[in-house]
This record gives structure tokens, C-alpha cells and sequence, in this order.
């Protein structure tokens, strides 16, 4: 009885070092070779999802392990989208992680000045997001300072009609009204922030 609890603890141990093991090492060089046929839509101001109409999302300096996720969602469905269930369906966890380490890039220089005045609505936001949506309080949260507006009207929509399942975000857009989702967007979108996948190739940061 009395080696119970070292076992248990010894066993906790084991079971972390195997999932440390299992975590791939980005390697930044390889991300960029990968990246090449992603630059034909995240490396382009103009481009746009057709249906429903909005921008295909900055990349540029996004939280590393967010972007892998976000890749893993689209391979298994959990996110729906054709396009980029194509892109990521059979890729390795080393290709997710190369592509990850590459689009997160070198941290940017950034004031820490909010830019304009919050909406009310993004009180509770700012607790995981950052005060500017570039600091964020997990790598595992997406930056949202620079990202396109309509695309993040896009993806509040997707959170309240449950397209995008994911659970921290289904239990805080049930208090956001619909009518917020603009002057939140504009908000977050004109702080300084992500940037597109050319910008990053070429500088390997967003400024
Ligand atoms: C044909 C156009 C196209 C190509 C090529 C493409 N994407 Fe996408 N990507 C999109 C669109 C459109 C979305 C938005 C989908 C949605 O609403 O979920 C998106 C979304 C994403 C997201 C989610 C971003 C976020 O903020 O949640 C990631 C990550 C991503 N793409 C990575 C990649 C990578 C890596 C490649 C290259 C291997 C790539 N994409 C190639 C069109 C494309
Ligand atoms: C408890 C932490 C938390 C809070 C509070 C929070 N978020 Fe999030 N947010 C997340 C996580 C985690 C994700 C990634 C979810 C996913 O993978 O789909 C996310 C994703 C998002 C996205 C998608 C970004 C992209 O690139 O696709 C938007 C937009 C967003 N949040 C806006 C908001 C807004 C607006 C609020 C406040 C009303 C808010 N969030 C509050 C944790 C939070």
C-alpha cells in the first residue's frame, strides 16, 4: 500500500515524457518549403472565400500551437471547410508543426497601445485574447489584432450557429449579441498585428 502513491506519480511522469517525445520540433526551413502553395490564398490582401463571401484569414505571426490545431480541426472535421480540408487532410504532425513554426515567425515589436476605444462587448474577450488581440494568454488562442474584420464577423457566426464546435468559444459566444460582431471585428482588426504569408516569407515577422 505504502508504494501507491510513488507509483502513481511515477506513472503521471511516464505518461508526460511520452507526450513530450510525441510533440514535433518545428523546423522553420522546411515550414517555408511547405508553405509554397499556401502563399496562392493566405498571400494575398485580396483574396476571398466566395461562399459565403469573406477574407481568406492572415497567418502571418499567428500563436504557433493555434495554427496546428487549426490544421488538425480541418483533417478531421472538426472544422468544415473543403478547401482547407484538402490542404491539411494527411499531413504529418512534423509537416503541421514546420508550417507552424514558419507562420508564427519572429515576435514583432509591438507598442502595447491599445489602438482606439474598446467596444463594451470585448470586456470579456480581452481575459484570453489580450487587451490588443496580439498578446495572448496561451499560445493555443488565435491573435486577432490585424486579422481581416469579416472574416472574424465570419468566424462569430460560425461559433453561434455551432459550424465551429470548439467548446472555450461555443460557451462564450452564447452571451455576444449578433449586433456586436461588427464594431468587435473593426476593433480587433485595426489593431497592429497578423499579416499575411508573403510578408512573413519575405521578412519573417509581420513588421
Ligand atoms: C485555395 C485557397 C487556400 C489555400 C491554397 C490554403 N488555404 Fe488555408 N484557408 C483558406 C480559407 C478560405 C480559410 C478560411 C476557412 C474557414 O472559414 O474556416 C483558410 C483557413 C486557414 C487556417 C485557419 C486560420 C484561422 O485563423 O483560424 C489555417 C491555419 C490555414 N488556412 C492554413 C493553411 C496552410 C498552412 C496552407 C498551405 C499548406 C493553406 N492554408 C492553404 C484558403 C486556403
Ligand atoms: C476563455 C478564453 C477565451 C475567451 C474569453 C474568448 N476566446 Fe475567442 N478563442 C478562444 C480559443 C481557445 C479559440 C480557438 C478556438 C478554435 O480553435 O476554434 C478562440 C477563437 C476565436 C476566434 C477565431 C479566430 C480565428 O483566427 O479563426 C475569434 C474571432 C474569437 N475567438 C473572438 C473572441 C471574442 C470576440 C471574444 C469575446 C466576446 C472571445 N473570443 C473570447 C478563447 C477565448
Amino acid at each position: 500500500m505504502k508504494f501507491r502513491p510513488t507509483l502513481l506519480v511515477f506513472g503521471l511522469a511516464l505518461t508526460a515524457a511520452v507526450v513530450t517525445t510525441a510533440q514535433a520540433e518545428g523546423n522553420v526551413a522546411e515550414g517555408k518549403i511547405r508553405a509554397y502553395t499556401c502563399h496562392g490564398c493566405h498571400g494575398i490582401e485580396s483574396y476571398r472565400n466566395a461562399f459565403p463571401n469573406y477574407a481568406v484569414p492572415k497567418l502571418g505571426g499567428q500563436n504557433a500551437k493555434y495554427l496546428e490545431n487549426a490544421l488538425k480541426a480541418y483533417a478531421s472535421g472538426e472544422r468544415s471547410h473543403p478547401t482547407m480540408f484538402s490542404q491539411a487532410s494527411g499531413m504529418t504532425d512534423q509537416a503541421r508543426a514546420d508550417l507552424a513554426a514558419f507562420l508564427a515567425g519572429e515576435p514583432t515589436q509591438r507598442s502595447g497601445q491599445v489602438v482606439g476605444t474598446p467596444p463594451a462587448a470585448t470586456q470579456t474577450c480581452v481575459a484570453c485574447h489580450g487587451a490588443d488581440g496580439a498578446q495572448t494568454v496561451s499560445d493555443e488562442y488565435p491573435k486577432l489584432a490585424g486579422q481581416y474584420a469579416d472574416y472574424i464577423v465570419q468566424a462569430l457566426k460560425d461559433y453561434k450557429s455551432g459550424k465551429r464546435k470548439n467548446p472555450v468559444m461555443a460557451g462564450i459566444i452564447g452571451a455576444v449579441e449578433e449586433k456586436d460582431f461588427e464594431a468587435i471585428a473593426r476593433f480587433f482588426a485595426q489593431q497592429p498585428g497578423l499579416c499575411t504569408t508573403n510578408v512573413i516569407a519575405k521578412n519573417g515577422k509581420c513588421n
